[in-house]
């Protein structure tokens, strides 16, 4: 949650962080972090009590749900320590949902207002077929079809990915320096995940993202180069707080970097200006470098919630609807995908999942319990 007050506050203030405010020189900056992201007017006591059942998804505090994630399956060809363990269990074929329950929930929610998509896993590029898929819910009519991947396998699929419909790509990438880079990540390497970045551009999957998961102690010292980087190849890297959603549990408040102080980081080397002001929907803040060179992202979902503008929804690989990354409440689609329900029952299921949704998450909460499944059994 936010806690400093209802004002933007200027970076380079002395709080934050030693290590980031020994860097700051308080005059250089001018940047105002949003100040906003509490549940802003998600009280119980404004809420809705009846739900609507014509309209757009709406949920009782008047948060309208347009953007469907949808995990294409919990496996992954990597292992990355925030993420799971080497010997991770993974679903049986069977429980996932095949493509055309796939495409059928995906199109009840265009009819719901649902306007932007984006697959997700585990890795969706280890699922067989993934291009027919896109190729499948292309047609369906949404302004956004994005992919978050490893890019492990990207650079021979980006051009059929194009053609068959996807917008863009988020591409993780937890540091520049090979040896580390396999090290967070177990497998993989990083010349092959950056030359899918450029046949990615290539083939225009653009804006390229990237997303950076920062753990203290371990990549915090490559934000400048990653800065750098973001400067020299004009792709927005987004610095993402690590979230108690490992599978191993090992999620320590004193492992993750706070958004405020990599603003503040680097901000004192490079002046950054506020893209958005305080009042767009995305999670990710985002932020320009004030000579034009290129931007960057946070995305604070521990230290700074930006549940009150949340529009997301999420389709499990194994077909549950959630609401929220932190709740464990799960609506099945696919039992009713599998009894034979057609479009009006999906369509009930959605608008109850969004319906029943909490004006945010609890992290900060003493009696915050993190969630049984883990981010890559729910879909990132
Ligand atoms: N905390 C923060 N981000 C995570 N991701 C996976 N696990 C975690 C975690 N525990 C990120 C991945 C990927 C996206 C889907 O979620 O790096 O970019
Ligand atoms: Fe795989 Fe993504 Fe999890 Fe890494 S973060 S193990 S790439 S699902």
């Amino acid at each position: 949650m936010s806690d400093h007050g209802d004002h933007p506050r200027l970076v380079g203030a002395t709080e934050g962080s030693p290590s980031a405010s020994a860097a700051v020189s308080p005059t250089a900056i001018a940047v105002s972090v949003r100040a906003h992201r509490a549940p802003a007017g998600a009280t119980a006591e404004r809420a809705a009590t009846a739900m609507p059942t014509s309209g757009p998804l709406v949920d009782r505090y008047g948060r309208v749900h347009s953007d469907l994630r949808i995990s294409l399956t919990d496996r992954c060809n990597l292992r990355c320590v925030y993420c799971m363990p080497e010997d991770m269990t993974f679903q049986p074929h069977e429980q996932l949902l095949s493509f055309d329950e796939i495409v059928t929930v995906a199109r009840v929610g265009r009819e719901l207002g649902v306007n932007s998509i984006r697959l997700t896993g585990g890795e969706p590029l280890v699922r067989r077929g993934v291009v027919d898929l896109v190729a499948r819910l292309s047609t369906l009519g949404f302004d956004d079809i994005a992919m978050t991947t490893n890019a492990t396998r990207l650079a021979a699929l980006a051009k059929p990915l194009r053609a068959a419909g996807l917008s863009r790509v988020n591409i993780s990438c937890d540091s520049l320096r090979a040896e580390r880079f396999a090290t967070i990540r177990r497998r993989g390497d990083l010349a092959t995940v950056l030359h899918a970045m450029d046949v990615a551009e290539a083939v225009g999957l653009r804006p390229l993202k990237l997303n950076v998961v920062l753990l203290r102690g371990v990549n915090d010292d490559e934000i400048l180069d990653f800065a750098a980087f973001a400067r020299q190849t004009g792709r927005i890297v987004r610095f993402i707080e690590f979230m108690p959603l490992d599978a191993q549990g090992q999620w320590d408040r004193d492992r993750l970097v706070p958004g405020r102080d990599v603003i503040e980081l680097i901000s004192s080397r490079w002046p950054l200006r506020d893209v958005d002001g305080p009042t767009h929907l995305a999670p990710a803040e985002r932020f320009a470098f004030a000579d034009g060179r290129g931007e960057i992202g946070l995305i604070s979902s521990v230290t700074e919630a930006f549940c009150g503008t949340c529009n997301r929804l999420r389709l499990t690989a194994d077909g549950s609807i959630r609401n929220c990354l932190f709740s464990n409440e799960e609506h099945s689609v696919r039992a009713i995908l599998r009894a034979g329900g057609g479009d009006e029952q999906i369509a009930m299921l959605l608008r109850r999942a969004v319906w029943a949704k909490f004006p945010g998450h609890a992290i900060n909460e003493p009696q915050f319990l993190r969630p049984v499944r883990s981010m890559s059994m729910i879909g990132g």
